[in-house]
């Protein structure tokens, strides 16, 4: 292990760090695959935008992001972000990536989004955390329901994907029902 901060049953988390936009990650936002229903992936990587990415959102007080690390082969297999937080509310949205093909489906997806839930209520002592996943996306879908969030409602029409508007779920879990989920 290097540099973990969480450390789960099949990965640990650890800081994301600048020589992490140098490695695998680079290419996972360019495979079309990978950035499917995500926001990223319209237009050609660049290590300008990562490093702009990581002045301006890993650096930034109000997000939390992991490297998501294999604990067996110590291979960086994705990222967690947590933020921008809300510390009024203390809400905040969460967004995952497993950018390696070889680890989906392995429920390291789930695990990771339980280890940052632990981290978001217990540690942070936030409240609710939020996601938006779009209402084909069965696999990201069903790890977030592993994982304990609830659907709060759908956004019709929002996410334009080969050739057609999809909607978007919004989905939410409360620290109360993480709570009694792990007591
Ligand atoms: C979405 C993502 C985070 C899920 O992580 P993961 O590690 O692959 O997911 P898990 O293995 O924990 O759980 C997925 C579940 O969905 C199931 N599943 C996978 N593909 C499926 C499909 N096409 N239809 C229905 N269920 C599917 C899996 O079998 C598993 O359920 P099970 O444990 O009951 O068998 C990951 O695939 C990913 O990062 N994808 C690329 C980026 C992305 O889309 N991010 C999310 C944007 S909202």
């Amino acid at each position: 292990m290097k540099h973990p901060f969480i450390v789960g049953k099949n990965i640990y988390l650890r800081g994301l760090e600048k020589s992490d936009l140098e490695g695998d990650y680079f290419q996972w936002l360019n495979d079309q695959d990978v950035t499917k229903y995500m926001d990223s992936g319209n237009f050609p990587n660049t290590i300008e935008n990562m490093e702009e990415f990581y002045r301006n959102t890993v650096l930034r007080g109000n997000n939390v992001i992991f490297a998501i690390v294999d604990l067996e082969s110590d291979k960086h297999i994705g990222n967690i972000k947590l933020g921008p937080i809300n510390w009024i509310s203390r809400i905040s949205p969460v967004g995952i990536m497993i950018g390696d093909k070889a680890y989906w489906g392995k429920n390291y997806g789930t695990e990771s989004m339980e280890l940052v839930l632990n981290y978001a209520f217990n540690k942070l002592n936030l409240h609710k955390i939020t996601l938006g996943v779009v209402a084909n996306h069965d696999a990201a879908t069903k790890a977030y329901e592993k994982a304990g969030f609830k659907l709060e409602g759908k956004a019709k029409s929002q996410f334009y994907l080969d050739g057609k508007y999809c909607d978007t779920l919004y989905m939410a879990i409360l620290r109360d029902e993480f709570m009694s989920r792990v007591e």
